[in-house]
Parts: structure tokens; sequence; C-alpha cells
């Protein structure tokens, strides 16, 4: 694929890194490229970072027809750059835009997209510790038309922003409040995709939990809302009675890079893993008995976050005295070792620029 390059005339500063929060400020360019039926993606380009023209009746301003990812572009201590699982973005893409009916992406063209932007931008990724380049890939369907039919025009676009923690705690536990009230997903409907909607529909949820003093929230299953799904922006795993238990994917979940990450590095160290649906009662009840060790949850933005505290109908349990544990912390040192190339990548998972 040929990606015509324009510089932007008037490169900004580098953000401070030590005030970087999370999805703030964004680097010189970005990358897009059109889609119609007719030429299928055309147009690959680098611009100048800036507004997007969009259409007032275009698709995806009226019925949310968009997809999105999420990956990270590290500085390792030699000062090189690598990228972590990103085919594993590229074809969770693919699935998510299926589910939209947007158009698929050649994978080879994606992951060349990706490569080449942030090796323009490779300046932006930042050096201190636990900091990194935030690369966004998203896609919407840009066509004009208020009625509802199949998508005939869409733009594939990627931002960068330099990014620090996600939460405001870093690795210090985070309290979550358990959601009985709204709900994200339900089988048969969009909660296995990346797909704005999904967040849009998560936010009031999400509001209420910060107004009473908790990160986020887990959320249950849409029809008993019994079963542990997982948390606004991560997977979550618990440690009870030495075994590990995490939500099966069963089309509600998001399939997790990072969770899938470490399902693989805890079979290779020979822990006991559990994929099944768990019912929020079973977590109170190991919580009661003192069996429940740890509990995390994971994801790109938010790497691993042990999870100190858990609200559910208005009582408040605490794990592991607020405290990270042992295998938390064994999982947040290892997976971030081999992201920023501190420790060898035993499972070719990286990608250098
Ligand atoms: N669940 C949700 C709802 C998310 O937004 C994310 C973040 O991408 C995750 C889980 C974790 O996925 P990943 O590890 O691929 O970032
Ligand atoms: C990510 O981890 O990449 C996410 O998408 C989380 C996002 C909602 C901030």
């Amino acid at each position: 694929m040929d990606i015509k390059v324009t510089k932007n005339p008037n490169p900004q500063p580098k953000p401070d890194e030590n005030n970087l929060g999370f999805g703030l400020t964004y680097t010189d360019h970005m990358f897009l490229m059109d889609y119609n039926r007719e030429e299928g993606w055309h147009n690959a380009r680098i611009v100048p970072f800036g507004p997007l023209p969009i259409h007032p009746a275009a698709v995806v301003l009226h019925y949310a027809t968009e997809v999105f990812e999420g990956l990270k572009a590290y500085r390792t201590a030699d000062g090189a750059v690598q990228l972590f699982r990103p085919i594993e973005n590229v074809r969770r893409m693919n699935n998510s835009a299926e589910r939209m009916c947007l158009p698929t992406l050649d994978e080879d063209d994606a992951m060349q997209a990706i490569l080449e932007f942030v090796k323009l931008e490779e300046d932006f990724v930042p050096h201190k510790d636990g900091t990194s380049l935030y690369i966004r890939p998203y896609m919407f369907a840009s066509e004009a038309n208020l009625g509802l039919h199949g998508i005939k025009e869409a733009v594939f676009a990627i931002i960068a922003s330099p990014s620090g923690s996600y939460y405001a705690e870093g690795i210090n536990p985070v309290s979550i409040m358990i959601e009985t009230e709204d709900v994200r997903a339900v089988r048969g409907g969009t909660g296995f995709a990346k797909c704005g909607g999904n967040y849009a529909c998560s936010t009031r949820a999400g509001e209420r939990a910060e107004k009473l003093g908790y990160s986020q929230v887990l959320w249950l299953d849409g029809v008993h809302q019994k079963y542990v799904e997982e948390v606004g922006s991560m997977n979550v795993m618990f440690k009870i009675n030495g075994k590990i238990i995490t939500p099966d994917l069963i089309g509600t979940v998001l399939p997790g890079i990072t969770r899938k990450s470490i399902l693989e590095v805890l079979r290779e160290e020979g822990y006991e893993i559990e994929e099944r649906r768990i019912s929020v009662d079973e977590i109170i009840e190991a919580l009661e008995n003192g069996e429940l060790e740890e509990a995390w949850g994971c994801g790109t933005a938010a790497v691993i976050s042990p999870v100190g505290k858990l609200a559910y109908n208005g009582k408040v349990y605490v794990i592991n005295d607020c405290k990270i544990g042992e295998l938390t912390q064994h999982l947040y040192d290892t997976l971030t070792g081999i992201q920023w190339g501190k420790l060898p990548d035993t499972h070719n998972w990286i990608v250098k620029l």
C-alpha cells in the first residue's frame, strides 16, 4: 500500500513527560484512509493532525457506527520503540467492524499503516518509566444518509497520544463498584466488539460510581445481573484458593489482548485456570470466607490494576488489605517487563519499529 505523507509545517513541542495524564495531548500527524464500495479502501495518507470534515448527516453521528482499538508504543532502555501484539488489535478491529457492518481492513495494510505512522511520530514516544504512546486506530461510517442501510462509505484513522497512567492510582489498588442497575451487553449484542456505543451506554454507571469515590464499575451479565463480566476498560480476574478464575468469552465481554497474554503466562507457570461464568454471589462468598486472595483488572490502557475494594449493594469488601497482591505484582512485572523490553520476549509478542 502506498501511503502519501504530508508533513506538519508547525510541529509542536513535546508534552511534559511528568504530567501526561491519559489521552490528553496528540502527536503532530494522523493517518487517514477512505472507503467506498466502488474503490474499496483507498487514499491512504498521513497528514497534519487537525479537525476532520464531517457531513452533518454522516451515519456515525446518528447511529454510532464506529469501532476502535487501543495499543501502545513502548520506549526501551536503549531508546528503541516497540509494539505489543499489534496484529491482535488489527484482527479484533476487523471482528468489531464485521459486527457493525463496517468494511474490514487488509491485515497487512493495517499493520503497515500503524507501523509507518508510529515511525513518523517516534519522537513522541515518551521516555519516563511507565509512560508510552497510546495509539488509537478507529473506523466510522462517513456517508451522508439518515436512512438505515448497509455502509457505503467509511474512514479509517489512526491518532496517537503520549500517555502516562490511566488511573490516578497508578499501580495502587482501585476501588470498584458492582453495577446493579444498568447493563452493558447481552448475548447477541455488541459486547465483544470494541465499538463506541458500548462505552457511551456505560458512561452513566461510570459517572455514578465516580461520584461515590469508585474508579469504575464491574458489569454483571445483562440477563440475570448475576454473573460477573468485566470492568469499564479492563477484563477482570480473581484468585480464589490458589485458582485463577475469569469470565469466559461468550460474546458479551471484550476479548482483551492483555487478558489473553496473562492467561498464557499463567498457564506456562502452572496455574490452574477456570474460564467460566462466575456469579457475584460466589465472589462475595469467597470474600466473606477469606478465600478471595487477589483480584485485578487488565487492559492496554490500565495495564494491570489491583482491585482493593469492591462495593456491592451498599456494602464495601476489602481485598488483600487493599494492597497489591503477590501474583498481581508478578503479572504486572512480567507483562510490563516484556512490553518495555526489560524481559526477553519468549512469546514473539513484540514488534520493533
Ligand atoms: N474490556 C474493555 C471494555 C476494554 O475497553 C478493554 C480495553 O481495551 C479491555 C477489556 C482490555 O482489552 P485489551 O487488553 O485488549 O486492551
Ligand atoms: C484500552 O485499554 O485501550 C481502552 O480502550 C480503554 C479505553 C476505554 C480508555
